[in-house]
């Protein structure tokens, strides 16, 4: 057993964890986070993404151990205008994928602020376009296929 502490959604919290732990399984069975949630849990549906320093990551792919110090937040500790526009838009179906979008979303939309370029990236384009949105949030699947919803939130959050 390690003892690793982070600041989960701005609290504190010191915790035991085998150094096998995924921070998916930190979260969820240590801490009773259940919002990320567990789709593949090899990285490949993007529904455990969580915000670590404000970057998105699979959290299923992270070692707890790995995140000792870090600043983490899930969607419990999120209260963002993408939330209100998911409802708007009809950003979902079943749910099961929302807290990972949502997550994932506010990381892209720093990372795009940042200037970090996408696969579609426009030389000198400054807004964010619906090909661009969609590239970069290719690692979130949604089984129901609520993408056009999905877009549009994070279009009227973004334009
Ligand atoms: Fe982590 Fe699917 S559960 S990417």
């Amino acid at each position: 057993m390690t003892e690793i502490r982070m600041k989960v959604n701005g609290a504190v919290e010191s915790l035991d964890v085998e150094p096998w732990v995924s921070l998916l399984d930190a979260l969820r069975e240590r801490l009773g986070l259940t919002g990320p949630k567990k789709g593949c849990d090899q990285g490949a549906c993007g529904a455990c993404t969580v915000l670590a320093d404000g970057v998105r990551i699979n959290a299923c792919l992270a070692l707890a151990v790995q995140y000792d110090g870090r600043e983490i937040t899930t969607i419990e500790g999120v209260a963002h205008p993408l939330q209100e526009a998911f409802v708007r838009h009809d950003g979902f179906q079943c749910g099961y994928c929302t807290s990972g979008q949502i997550c994932s979303a506010i990381g892209m939309l720093a990372e795009h602020t940042a200037g970090m370029p996408s696969a579609v990236t426009e030389p000198g384009a400054g807004e964010l376009s619906e090909a661009e949105v969609r590239e970069r949030m290719s690692g979130n699947l949604c089984r129901c296929g609520a993408y056009n919803g999905i877009v549009d939130a994070i279009m009227d959050v973004a334009g």
